[in-house]
Parts: structure tokens; sequence; C-alpha cells
């Protein structure tokens, strides 16, 4: 069975063509870093024209990648939420549009269930049950996966996402949008320690996340000081450890708290080296394997919402509402049979 997924929840038009038998087809992808840069972050009615610009094109793409027809579609899987409601939209109509021309099924998913199964895309593949670190741009959480749609939350960022930290904190060091990668680069230049950043609830003994106050603090310490190009990146690199230490603490103590001992790691923030290395290293001291995305579907992509369409369509059994859910709670998705 051949699936087609469709991500436009922000600022990629990702498409994807996924065989249930073969693995991933193709896989194409449009960034719109450009189109927002000027703006220092998405303007979402931009965002929205441009997924309506991008996304017959990058149907075309994934189709001749794959040697295929679009005859060959088998079903459709779309990003119904979270996510922009424009930009969702988009993606929503041209999946029932298609759908309904093919004459084939068309499934939303929860874009946060396309990054937690993302990993299962990578050899080697993990076995459920396993502990997942969701760190993307709008979200923190961990969460304790026993199969798909079988998601318990374990604790989450009570402010900032880490995604969204690193975004504002390379604002605040004068970086380009996004900043996670510019904020990460920076840091490679620069030493950890020599400006002393909180580590924040690193030892509050729950499973919760806050980043607000790295970020606070990551002003204060701009505002004490005249900052020449090495302080600056003494500072990224103090500020990227503090919040890869929590990371990697919290991920292990759910780890240990659910006593599994397969850590996978999905999101945006999951490209970041440091946090890639420091977590291995930590779990491979105590007999924890962790899994990660291939760097391509760490960040917004086609490959990941095909692959969670193809996990869930042998539960479905009638077409799925024509739906966007600009929110939606991840721990509300159903469970698939
Ligand atoms: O998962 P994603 O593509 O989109 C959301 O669903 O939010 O994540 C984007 C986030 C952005 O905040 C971006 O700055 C961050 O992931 N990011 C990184 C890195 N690459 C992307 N953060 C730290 N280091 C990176 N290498
Ligand atoms: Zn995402």
């Amino acid at each position: 069975m051949i699936i087609l997924g469709i991500e436009s929840s922000c600022d990629e038009t990702g498409l994807a063509l996924y065989d249930t038998a073969h693995g991933l087809l193709s896989h194409a992808l449009h960034s719109q870093v450009d189109l927002h840069t000027d703006y220092g972050g998405v303007v979402p009615e931009l965002a929205s024209r441009d997924h309506v610009r991008r996304i017959v094109p990058l149907l075309r793409e994934v189709l001749t990648q794959a040697s295929l027809d679009r005859r060959a579609i088998d079903a459709i899987a779309y990003t119904e939420g979270p996510g922009l409601a424009g930009a969702l939209l988009v993606g929503t109509a041209f999946a029932h549009g298609l759908g309904s021309a093919l004459g084939v099924p068309v499934i939303g998913i929860h874009h946060l269930e396309g990054h937690l199964l993302s990993p299962l895309l990578a050899t080697p593949r993990p076995d459920f049950p396993f502990v997942a670190l969701l760190v993307s741009g709008g979200h923190t959480q961990l969460m304790h996966v026993a199969g798909v749609g079988r998601y318990t939350l374990l604790g989450e960022t009570v402010d900032d996402a880490a995604g969204e930290a690193f975004d504002k904190t390379a604002k605040l060091l004068g970086l380009g949008y996004p900043g996670g990668p510019a904020l990460s680069r920076l840091a490679a230049n620069g030493t950890p320690g020599h400006f002393k950043l909180p580590r924040p609830k690193l030892t509050s003994g729950d499973l919760d996340f806050s980043f607000s106050g790295l970020k606070t603090a990551v002003l204060t310490v701009a505002r004490q000081n005249e900052l020449d190009d090495q302080a600056r990146a003494d500072l990224a690199a103090e500020f990227q450890a503090a919040a890869v230490d929590v990371l990697v603490a919290k991920s292990l103590a759910a780890c240990r708290q659910t006593r599994s001992t397969r850590l996978v790691v999905a999101g945006g923030v999951g490209a970041n080296s440091r946090l890639r290395s420091e977590l291995s290293k930590a779990a491979g001291a105590r007999g924890i394997e962790v899994f990660y995305p291939d760097l391509a579907f760490c960040t917004d992509n086609g490959a990941m919402i095909a692959f969670a369409g193809a996990m869930r369509l042998g539960a479905l059994t009638e077409p799925g509402p024509f739906s966007v859910r600009p929110r939606w709670d991840l721990g509300s998705v159903a469970a698939a049979a």
C-alpha cells in the first residue's frame, strides 16, 4: 500500500510517498526560511500562500522520484494539527480534494505523532515500548509510548519550548531565524562555563521543564557585559550546554521512572549535535539505547506524516472528516487498533 504524506502545519511544505512493503519511496521539502527571514519569525498568511504555491510541484516531484503515476497512491495522510490554521487548511483541502479525485481514503495525523514515530523510519528501529523526548519549536514533552496511539505524558515545559528558547536566545545574540541551527553553529566556537547560566528545574524531582528563565538569564548577561565575538560564542555555548544538561537529565529520569531501556528523540532540536552526543554518552553509561531520526526527518517533513498514516490506516474504517485542529492535545489521540 502506497501512502502520500502531506505536511503543511508551519513553514515547511513536505510531501513523501511511503510504501508499507518497501519503506520510504521518496520525499521532497520546501522550506520557507528565506520568505520569513526579514520578519525574524513565521508570518502565518505568507506561510499559507506559499504552501498553496508549492504543494502541486512537490507532489509531481515525489511521484517522479518514485517513478510512479498519481493513480498508484492508495491513501493520503495529512497533518490535521496542531499548527497554523491557514497553513493546515492548505494541506487538508489538498489531501481531501486529491483523495476524492482518486477515490482513496484520507486520514488526518497529529503533527507530534508524526515526530514521535519518525525514529521508526530509521535503522535500527526501536521496539515499543519506549520513552520519547519530543523537542520542537512549539513543544517539549517526555512521553511514554506503549504503541501507536498509546501515549502517556510524563512531563512537559511549563513555559517556552526548547526550540523556542533556542530561537529567542539566538535573536538576543543577533542571529537570524531559525535560531536553533544558527545558535548551535556559534556555540561551536565558544566554551561553556565562561559565563554561568542556571539549569532550570534540574533538581525539581518532576519531569517538567522551564526554559523562559534561561533566555532571560542570557539577556541579563548580555546587558551586563560588553560582548565581543568570542564572548557571544561563549554565551551561546553556555546556553546550549544548560539546555542540553536539563534535557539529558530529565530524559534519563523518565527512563528510570518507567524502567525503560529505549529512548527516542524527535523534533527539530533533536538535530542538535551537543544534545545527541551528551545524551548518547549519558544513556550509554546506564544501559539505555538512544534512537534518533535521520537528520532530514528531525525537522518538519512529509515522510513522518506518511509513516504515521501507514501505522494508522489499518484502523481506518471510513474516510476521515475534513478538519483542521490548530490546537490539539496528543494525549487525546486515540490508540490504533
Ligand atoms: O520540529 P520542528 O521542525 O518544528 C516544530 O514542529 O516546531 O522544530 C523546529 C525547531 C526550531 O525552534 C529550531 O530552531 C529548532 O527546532 N532546531 C534546532 C536545531 N535545528 C532545529 N535547535 C537546536 N539545534 C539545532 N541544530
Ligand atoms: Zn514539527
